[in-house]
């Protein structure tokens, strides 16, 4: 088994500010962690739930992959990401078994994780992104 921990489900927001105050206010969610992630084009905040996080994204600027994303489905979940022991030999696991991937070798995730999505195509459409630690 690849997968440890579910590490976050990540939510795409129109307003980052408003989805944070309703998890607040609704079920007692703190924020742990923020950040924008400029190469991505993404503006993060993770609450913490027990071991995992709720991601919240936001695009942060137009042109981004999550901007296009959530042009075309809206707000919603947008990714489930696994936490693994090893990013890359997960991320071999996957192509090895000839499964599509976005990233080709692992990179620098927010909260300094090393990360790597796998396409959502070959993987029953859910884009995974495979998180250490
Ligand atoms: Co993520």
């Amino acid at each position: 088994m690849l997968f440890t921990e579910i590490d976050h489900v990540a939510i795409a927001v129109f307003d980052l500010e408003a989805a944070i105050k309703y998890y607040q206010d609704t079920f007692g969610c703190e924020v742990e962690h923020r950040e924008l992630v400029e190469k991505d084009g993404v503006e993060e905040a993770l609450l913490k739930v027990a071991d995992s996080y709720i991601q919240l994204l936001t695009p942060s600027r137009p042109d981004s992959p999550v901007a296009k994303y959530m042009e075309k489905k809206g707000e919603g979940i947008h990714h489930v990401g696994y936490r693994v022991a090893d990013c890359a030999a997960a991320l071999d696991a996957v192509k090895s078994q000839g499964h599509k991937v976005i990233d080709d070798a692992p990179r620098p995730g927010s909260r300094g994780t090393t990360v790597a999505f796998v396409h959502p195509k070959t993987a029953f459409g859910t884009l995974i992104e495979l998180v250490q630690e």
